[in-house]
């Protein structure tokens, strides 16, 4: 390729290409390259329009839906408009589906399938690729979530960082691919870890505030997500809002460089988070954007989104206040994912028709079988589950949500419909799973002009709506009640100061109860709910989550016994808001046999706790087996336990593996997930289920944030059924 520069010519190495047009570009070209601006429905004043014109030298544009003939058409002028022709990365939200919408990650969490979560992924990648032009995820969020009053929970997989890693991980693969060659590949898009570090840790659970943790915190749960996000290729980062010991995420340089490049050497680039740049002022932090800018790039966050607070970078520069190497080394980053994405070969995207790039059969099949997975079954009296369709006459089926699409979708749903025949409802459902039979729809609330965010506000108490479903109630042979939250009710900045269903909700299931009429529970959330009481009312309660495009065909799938529910809860259900926090990797109390507290009397503990979930069938689990007991460093003790289905439907086991440290120099958690592994048996099947463990997963967690393996005695437990301890010297 005779006089093509060399950062054109694909022949070679990224790095030489990284170098050659770096040494090409005007400082007010690189400085552009580090900003992000929004296009779109947005009310953000950075939005492309008559006051902030189209920059085409701009790095990276948030599309709010621009679609692929929009992108395409801003990308020509880039590429072929401009001095060096930089291709842009057009980044977006794809959190838990495009066009096709997948269960709310959390729910995915409660799967303990990661490979579910890497093919909808690849599903997401591939739609909003052709059909929205995206090049670059906000995701996967991989936050610890501790606090089910904070609202972003339903963005992340659950309470454990083991469990968040492997869920992170294979939500890399499924956006990239599992090779780095892979990136360029059609339908594949650049991921990005979020948010980075410790946001889920907001003090009371009020979204963006103060967090304060200690250094074990975040080495023990916050920071190994990431650090398997990392190894897993992920190639993009987003800082968080908030500040670890002090010092807010974005500016702060021992995470994005010590740890994120020192220690684990991620290569990609960090992209803040909405503008929280600017922000810094309000963290009191410094209001002179010089400042802002300067600590920020000096700490290693290399884009700024959609706050244009990168637009002094030229003048800091030529002031000598910036320098040169610091603004190279951040649009280098920039740059060197963009050859990776192979944007310079391929800028644009192919025009298709939607009917064949979104919401395909395959994906909507994936879509139910993701739903069937997560749901979990949290009580079923007397086996009322699963309902017999031959002996349903009258079904009534009420509660807020029953007819409502917005509630399966949840926060996140990029283009995913809110119309009934994109998102059919639990009522638009029932009739092909009760054939014959008469299917009565009452609310049984009243509820606000629109699914407004807090559930109590919007539903309102009703006599005459209860007094309707009761009479529906009394005609029926069985009584389906659909509770929980709307679909806007979890999500960013939906912190709720309590959990507990509305007093309408609870009014309507205290009115069905009391006909005596066999009434099961499906709860639509996006976080754990706390209602013990009114839930001794139901006879079964199954959690739904909110399971996307075919959560309301699994819901039936599962309630009729076409499907066996095999979720297990990746988050701990308190018993009342006043007892959070509450989770099972906690260190133990110093005493035990005292009440937690004095109007809790003999109910320690949660309500539901994280690997919870029933089954149509049991499951027996034998001894759990320990082949080699470690003798040195290099040997990896292996352990295995038999599982069998000794019920009379196939189903699938989750087996858990929970490690204990048995003597410490310092306090360590009751247990911590080392594994787990779902498994599907045939009514009498068995299976022998193994885990290997080397010296350094034993490694007890010090008080300065390092491991360090410490002999003595240690238990693994399968899924709490089976234990084995054994002493390692
Ligand atoms: C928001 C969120 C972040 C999201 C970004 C872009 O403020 O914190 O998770 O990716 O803005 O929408």
């Amino acid at each position: 390729m005779k006089n093509v520069p060399v950062y054109k010519n694909p022949k070679k190495s990224v790095e030489a290409r990284v170098r050659d047009l770096l040494r090409r570009m005007t400082v007010e070209e690189k400085a552009a390259q580090l900003m992000q601006r929004t296009i779109g429905r947005d009310v953000n004043p950075e939005n492309v329009g008559p006051d902030h014109p189209f920059d085409p030298t701009v790095g990276s544009i948030l599309t709010f839906t621009a679609g692929a003939a929009a992108r395409n058409a801003f990308q020509r002028i880039a590429v072929e408009e401009t001095r060096l022709g930089i291709p842009i990365i057009w980044g977006y939200d794809v959190i838990h589906g495009w066009r096709t919408c997948f269960p709310v990650p959390l729910a995915q969490g409660c799967s303990f399938d990661p490979s579910l979560t890497e093919k909808s992924c690849r599903v997401a990648a591939e739609e909003c690729w052709a059909d929205g032009g995206v090049d670059w995820t906000f995701s996967p969020m991989v936050e610890v979530g501790h606090d089910p009053r904070w609202g972003r929970n339903v963005e992340g997989y659950g309470e454990d960082p083991f469990t968040n890693g492997r869920f992170a991980a294979a939500a890399v693969r499924g956006y990239q691919g599992r090779r780095p060659s892979d990136l360029k590949k059609p339908g594949r898009i650049a991921a990005c870890l979020k948010h980075f570090v410790g946001y889920s840790a907001c003090e009371g659970g009020r979204d963006y505030n103060y967090t304060d943790f200690s250094v074990r915190a975040l080495r023990e749960w916050y920071l190994p997500p990431f650090e398997a996000g990392v190894r897993a290729g992920a190639r993009t980062v987003m800082s968080s809002f908030n500040c670890v010991n002090g010092v807010p995420a974005v500016a702060n340089k021992e995470m994005l460089t010590d740890v994120l490049r020192g220690e684990w050497g991620f290569g990609g680039f960090v992209v803040s988070d909405w503008g929280a740049v600017s922000q810094l002022s309000l963290q009191a932090f410094s209001s002179d954007p010089a400042v802002q800018t300067l600590a920020t790039l000096g700490a290693g966050n290399d884009m700024d989104m959609a706050d244009d607070a990168f637009r002094n970078v030229p003048d800091l520069v030529r002031a000598g206040r910036l320098p040169v190497r610091v603004l190279d080394r951040a649009v280098a980053r920039v740059l060197r994912v963009k050859f990776e994405l192979g944007l310079f070969e391929n800028p644009y995207v192919p025009e298709l028709p939607r009917e064949k790039t979104c919401r395909l059969p395959a994906s909507l099949d994936l879509a139910a079988e993701c739903a069937r997975s997560c749901a979990v079954l949290l009580k079923n009296e007397g086996g009322v589950l699963p309902l017999d369709p031959k002996k349903v006459k009258r079904l009534a089926l009420v509660g807020p949500y029953v007819d409502s699409p917005l509630a399966h979708l949840g926060c996140w749903r990029g283009m995913c419909s809110e119309e009934h025949a994109e998102t059919p409802t639990l009522f638009d459902e029932a009739a092909r799973f009760f054939p014959g039979a008469k299917i009565e729809l009452e609310r049984g609330v009243v509820a606000g002009a629109n699914e407004c965010v807090a559930t109590a506000a919007y539903e309102k108490p009703d006599r005459a709506a209860i007094a309707r479903a009761v009479r529906a109630a009394r005609r029926a042979d069985v009584v389906v009640v659909a509770l929980g939250e709307t679909g806007r009710s979890s999500g960013e900045c939906r912190s709720r100061r309590d959990i507990c269903l509305s007093p309408a909700q609870e009014a309507l299931v205290d009115a069905l109860a009391a006909t005596g009429k066999p009434l099961v529970g499906l709860v639509l959330a996006g976080r754990p709910l706390a209602f013990p009481k009114t839930a001794e009312k139901l006879d079964a309660m199954l959690w739904l989550w909110q399971g996307g495009s075919r959560g309301a065909q699994a819901a039936w799938e599962l309630v009729t016994g076409k499907a066996n529910p095999s979720g297990r809860l990746a988050m701990t259900f308190p018993r009342a808001v006043g007892q959070i926090p509450v989770y099972y990797n906690a260190q133990p109390r110093c005493r035990t046999g005292y009440d937690e507290y004095q109007d809790l009397v003999g109910e320690n503990g949660p309500w539901f706790p994280f690997g919870a979930g029933l089954s149509y069938t049991t499951f027996e689990y034998g001894k759990v087996r320990l082949e080699c007991a470690m003798r040195n460093a290099q040997c990896a003790m292996k352990a295995s336990v038999r599982v069998k289905n000794t019920g009379k439907r196939a189903g699938a086991e989750t087996v858990i593996w929970y490690l204990s440290d048995l003597e410490s120099t310092s306090t360590q958690p009751a247990r911590r997930v080392v594994g787990f592994e779902k498994v599907f048996l045939e009514p009498g099947a068995a299976e022998t289920v193994r885990l290997a463990l080397k010296r350094k997963d034993l490694a007890a967690m010090q008080p300065d944030g390092t491991r360090r393996f410490e002999p003595g005695a240690f238990e693994l437990s399968a899924s709490l059924r089976a234990s084995a301890r054994f002493e390692v010297p």
